[in-house]
């Protein structure tokens, strides 16, 4: 199943493009978003009404668009998918692929994009065989583009043999493929998010400013890389990842027990904002205002530090374990101080200070702290943060195989 998916089409110059209409039926039947992007000579075959009409989203067509610029440049488009598909692929895209050519809007996506490009090619048997474009294909592959067919047949040209676009359903296995085999396929990682909700009485309680935004990046960039991902979150506001299991907490001690019941896991991403503190006089009867009465007076004990007790723990611990640094000063020395103490083999430090913008808003500004150094990335949304660091993941991961 491709739910929640998102699929980044370019429909290319060929007689083949009749079959993409369908493709897009078929991706979608399966749960996936698909975002269509038709060529100049795509538009000669297929027309962009019943291109968009079957996607159901907005079709892009033109590099030098303003509006769509305005709305979603072109390196934004490339990057919100999961997947970018080329069906067809014609010689001439896969030539201008290979060679690095951006002039039109699908080439530049294609250059633009940071994730992985499955192309389906389809042309005349001689062009496929033709020394240019056998060389072509042997680059794209080098350069780590997943191929889909040709395959062997009659051609709408009256000639027979390698070029026909593979069929659909043949392109969605493909597609399905390349999702779900990523190379976290197997691997399970533990995400905690969002705010804990510590109670005062049974309608009022002590919360913060988190949105859970950087925790639900991250579990959706991890699913995309084909890692089961089980997500611990406390009351948040941001959108639920998709492809999880979703365990909703609302206290630290809550969200404690179900990153336990959890493990193992291959590793374990704590971005929840955790209250430090509950309130122990919690009263178990809403405390009514009375006249001439005291006022209540919380008292507090300190809560579980999950993050260090899963850095501690014996033979369960998962292999990498990353922390969280929201800090308003000295980041850098605080974060790396916060990562020894708690026993953390990564930490993910940002400045939380109010003008920065970062808690509760899209942005997020980070330096990744590891033994062996740190790295500053610039300023990005937080889907990019969740999808940095889900490759650093699969990379460390990747390497104790
Ligand atoms: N964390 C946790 N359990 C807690 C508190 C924090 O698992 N009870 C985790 C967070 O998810 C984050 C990291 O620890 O990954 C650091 O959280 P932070 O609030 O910055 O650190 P604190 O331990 O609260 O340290 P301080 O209050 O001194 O900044």
């Amino acid at each position: 199943m491709l739910a929640g998916r998102k699929i980044l089409l370019i429909i290319g110059g060929g007689i083949a493009a009749y079959k993409s209409l369908d493709l897009i039926r078929r991706l979608r039947e399966r749960g996936a978003s698909v975002v269509p992007v038709l060529t100049k000579g795509g538009a000669e075959f297929v027309t962009p009404l019943s291109v968009a009409a079957l996607a159901g989203e907005k079709l892009y067509r033109d590099l030098f668009d303003l509006g769509d610029e305005a709305e979603m440049g072109h390196i934004q488009l490339s990057r919100a998918a999961d997947l970018v598909v080329v069906a067809p692929a014609t010689a001439d895209l896969m030539g201008k692929m290979a060679n690095g050519q951006a002039n039109d809007l699908a080439t530049t996506l294609l250059m633009a994009t940071d994730k992985r490009v499955l192309i389906a090619p389809a042309m005349n048997v001689r062009m496929w065989e033709h020394a240019a474009t056998q060389r072509n294909a042997k680059t794209l592959k080098k350069d780590g583009i997943l191929f889909v067919g040709p395959d062997k047949g009659d051609m709408a040209c009256g000639e027979y043999g390698p070029g026909r676009m593979a069929e659909p359903l043949a392109i969605v296995a493909a597609v399905e493929d390349a999702l779900l085999n990523g190379p976290l396929k197997g691997r399970h990682v533990l995400v905690t998010s969002g705010p804990t909700h510590e109670p005062i009485d049974p309608v009022r309680y002590i919360a913060n400013r988190s949105s859970g935004a950087q925790g639900s990046a991250i579990a959706t960039a991890l699913v995309a890389l084909g890692a089961k991902v089980t997500f611990v979150t406390g009351p948040a506001r941001a959108d639920m990842p998709l492809g999880c299991t979703i365990v909703p907490v609302e206290t630290a001690d809550e969200m404690l027990e179900a990153v336990q019941n959890a493990l193992p896991a291959d590793a374990a991403v704590f971005a929840a904002a955790v209250a430090d503190w509950k309130v122990t006089s919690a009263s178990d009867k809403k405390i009514k205002k009375t006249k001439g009465a005291k006022l209540p007076v919380l008292e507090f004990a300190e809560n579980p530090d999950i993050l260090h007790a899963v850095s501690n723990m014996g033979k369960d611990r998962p292999k990498l374990v990353v922390g969280f640094a929201a800090e308003t000063d000295d980041v850098l020395d605080n974060a790396s101080a916060k990562r020894k103490r708690k026993g953390c083999d990564w930490i993910v430090a940002n400045d939380v200070s109010p003008e920065t913008g970062i808690m509760g808003g899209t942005e997020n500004d980070v330096t990744l702290i590891m033994q062996d150094g740190a790295e500053n990335w610039p300023r990005m949304n937080k889907s990019a943060v969740g999808q940095k660091l889900a490759d650093k993941i699969a990379m460390s991961l990747g390497q104790d195989k």
